[in-house]
């Protein structure tokens, strides 16, 4: 019957974070209540992005909608979700996000021992075209005592405690990370949870795949160039790589995971250091890399051995399969 394909053990996200939090020496729950406030921010956008509320989001009757509030543009009402729900969680004592200039500093009777770095919508410009777009955060441990500063926001990514993404695909996904591999949950949206869906993923070795905006060409390095062309004119005979590119970099990362490849931000003459930013865009997807299996660097450097200076400030990125990522290294040796 019906009934009997109903799963009632079900591994649900914020089961396995309990679970996670118990086995922890010394774990107060706190990061428990820090992840699952995320979760609960990562739903409400994933609802906001699937158009529930179509009138009050699109603003339907005008710039301001049927209620008489001003219409919350999505990654507004997205960086004001997380920022709230966080709070909220009493587990945090500043953030940092990409809609906001300064550091966020939690009020005095709300704070708790984390710093979280995150875009509450990341590829805002596939907004308007209904393609997918996504969350990214990083969890760390404060380093200072008293009032919170920027230095405890400025850690390299090797401290990273959690970090993860959604993506707001054909279905919500979360692949989370809290050092110990990577899993991936789904959204059931009928239950409102997230289940998991595949345990401690591996990123392929090789891929097929490179994915770039080479629109830039004029601009790159010619050790990128050199590199594209043996993606596309292989010398030895090999098939030549498939390319890719959503221009949503949880997408082109997701898809990165799932089947292999490369994806690249390099630096160009234009953007020097390219365009992607270290502390929420690069640290938490090179860290998700990493317990996959994969590599993440600047061309130059591990991104996550990168001492930050500043909260906003960018890095050239490039991560993928580690025989990817490696030949790529090997073309920028070349032309060192
Ligand atoms: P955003 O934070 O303003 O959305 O910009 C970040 C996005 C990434 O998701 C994506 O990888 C990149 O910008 C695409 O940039 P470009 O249009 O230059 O290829
Ligand atoms: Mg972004």
């Amino acid at each position: 019957s019906d009934q009997s394909a109903f799963e009632t053990d079900v591994w649900t996200l914020t089961r396995f974070v309990i679970e996670t939090g118990r086995q922890a020496k010394g774990a107060t729950g706190e990061l428990t209540q820090l992840i699952n406030a995320m979760l609960t921010a990562i739903k409400a956008i994933s609802s906001a992005v699937r158009k529930a509320g179509l009138a009050h989001l699109q603003g339907l009757a005008g710039a301001v909608n049927v209620t008489g509030d001003d219409v919350k543009k999505l990654d507004v009402l997205s960086n004001d979700l997380v920022i709230n729900m966080l709070q909220a969680s009493y587990s945090t004592c500043c953030m940092v996000s990409e809609e906001n200039k300064e550091l966020i500093v939690t009020p005095q009777e709300k704070r708790g021992k984390y710093v979280v770095c995150f875009d509450p919508l990341d590829g805002s410009s596939n907004i308007d075209c209904l393609a997918s777009i996504g969350t990214i955060f990083a969890i760390y441990k404060r380093i200072s005592e008293g009032e919170p500063t920027e230095k405890d926001a400025l850690q390299q990514g090797n401290n990273i405690v959690c970090a993860g993404y959604a993506l707001y695909g054909s279905a919500t996904l979360v692949a989370l990370s809290t050092g110990a591999g990577v899993n991936f949950f789904t959204l059931d949206p009928a239950v409102g949870e997230f289940i998991l869906t595949e345990r401690s993923v591996r990123i392929k070795p090789k891929g097929k795949i490179y994915s770039l905006n080479e629109g830039y060409a004029k601009y790159f390095h010619p050790s990128i160039n050199e590199y594209l062309k043996h993606k596309k004119y292989p010398e030895d005979g090999s098939s030549p790589y498939g390319a890719r590119y959503v221009g949503s970099m949880v997408s082109d990362i997701h898809r990165t995971i799932a089947y292999g490849g490369i994806f690249m931000y390099p630096a160009n003459e234009k953007s020097p250091k390219g365009k992607l930013r270290l502390l929420y865009e690069c640290n938490p997807i090179a860290f998700i890399i990493e317990q996959a299996g994969g590599l993440a660097t600047t061309g130059t450097q591990r991104i996550l051995d990168v001492q930050p200076e500043s909260l906003h400030q960018r890095v050239p990125f490039v991560v993928g399969s580690p025989d990817d990522v490696n030949e790529y290294l090997s073309f920028v040796k070349k032309f060192s």
